[in-house]
């Protein structure tokens, strides 16, 4: 029975959902929701803030300031109020209504950025609001989970330990990138384990992370418009891009089997079985990231009109057909290079394929950032 008097000290780390009868992929599902966070972030947002505790930058008068899609937001509001501290989240319109009014219960200020930069983003405005309350008062604390090496380290100590401990023989790996600290820490775990795993990393269509154009982004948490100064693409071996529509699909598919999760977890979900279906080998042990559930997407990936004004009439019909073309299919003749796992070796470059199930790439530029 855990019982705690901090916030941040309970975690659910053992729970996974089994997605093969879903979607006919043997395909589990880490669910990292289960937190008082509410997400995968709790993890980032612990391991930097002690660090800053440790080294002496984090004092009992600092604000902590940080830019946040939501997720790292509701995280840092949740220990800011256990530890005492005061904190300011800089975030952007994109930032759904309840994630902000959590921020907020939880005593937090919230600045939300109006003004988007020429190639739709953000982050640049974000950052420089940052720079600026950073430079006017030595009090302001500000993380920077784009660069903080405390977020990846976060994973690579905990949810990549977690994974090896439950699945020993782990083939593939799916992680989806924001500002790639989950994706960073499990691939530097992985690549010292006993045995190789495949690092798959999934992003969102119209994401910079990994190259490519630029192009509008509504879901939060997945894809950067810039590329994330954490990301070492050594440690990847493979990158998936997920089109929003298709995003939407794997989502709705899951709610209708009683699993409501956020719209990042539709992208990992969707960009897994894609590939699932086309490497599938008897035997293959895949593991997946599920960074948080769906209330907070209730006003947007679970909304019709929502999802009608953004991607057509079309998206929500075609759910089926989702999972669907996940289905299982006749045993392609035996591939050149073999699916089973085989980590790059240092330098080469991922190898990048773009999963469309018949969603239209539209240009109305808006980007968004973890
Ligand atoms: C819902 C959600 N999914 C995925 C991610 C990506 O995680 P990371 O920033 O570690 O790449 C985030 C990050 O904010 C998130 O909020």
């Amino acid at each position: 029975m855990p019982v705690i008097s901090a916030p941040y000290d309970f975690n659910e780390d053992e729970l996974y959902v089994d997605l093969a009868s879903m979607f006919g992929h043997s395909l589990f599902l880490k669910c990292e929701g289960f937190n008082f966070a509410g997400s995968i972030k709790l993890k980032a947002a612990i391991e930097m803030v002690e660090a800053a505790e440790r080294d002496g930058v984090l004092k009992p008068d600092s604000i902590l300031v940080e830019s946040s899609s939501g997720n790292l937001g509701v995280a840092l509001s949740m220990i800011a109020a256990s530890k005492g501290y005061r904190f300011l989240c800089v975030t952007d319109s994109r930032c759904n209504l309840t994630t902000r009014l959590m921020m907020e219960a939880l005593g937090s200020q919230v600045h939300v950025i109006a003004g988007q930069e020429a190639n739709g983003s953000f982050l640049g405005a974000r950052i420089d609001y940052l720079r600026a309350l950073c430079a006017s008062d030595r009090r302001y604390v500000w993380l920077s989970q784009y660069t903080n090496p405390s977020n990846w380290k976060a994973h690579y100590r905990r949810t990549a330990p977690e994974i090896a401990r439950q699945f020993p023989q782990l083939d593939t790996l799916f992680i989806g990138a924001g500002t790639t600290g989950t994706l960073m820490g499990c691939a530097r775990f992985f690549r010292e384990w006993h045995r190789p795993v495949r690092i798959v990393a999934v992003d969102s269509v119209g994401s910079v992370s990994f190259g490519g154009e630029a192009g509008r982004r509504m879901i939060p948490g997945l894809g950067m418009s810039i590329r994330p100064p954490l990301l070492d693409e050594s440690y990847v071996d493979e990158v998936i891009r997920v089109e929003e529509k298709d995003t939407i699909r794997a989502c709705h598919s899951l709610a209708r089997n009683g699993f409501l999760f956020g719209g990042s977890t539709g992208t990992v979900v969707s960009g897994a079985m894609g590939w699932l279906a086309e490497h599938e080998t008897a035997g293959h042990t895949a593991v997946a990231l599920a960074p948080d559930l769906g209330e907070r997407y209730l006003d947007t990936v679970y909304q019709s009109n929502w999802l009608q004004g953004l991607y057509g009439d079309d998206v929500i019909e075609a759910d089926e057909r989702a999972s669907e073309s996940w289905a299982v299919q006749p045993a392609p003749p035996a591939p050149a290079s073999s699916p089973s796992p085989s980590p790059s070796p240092g330098g080469r470059r991922p190898h990048m394929r773009t999963g469309d199930r018949g969603g239209r790439r539209r240009h109305r530029r808006r980007t968004g950032d973890p």
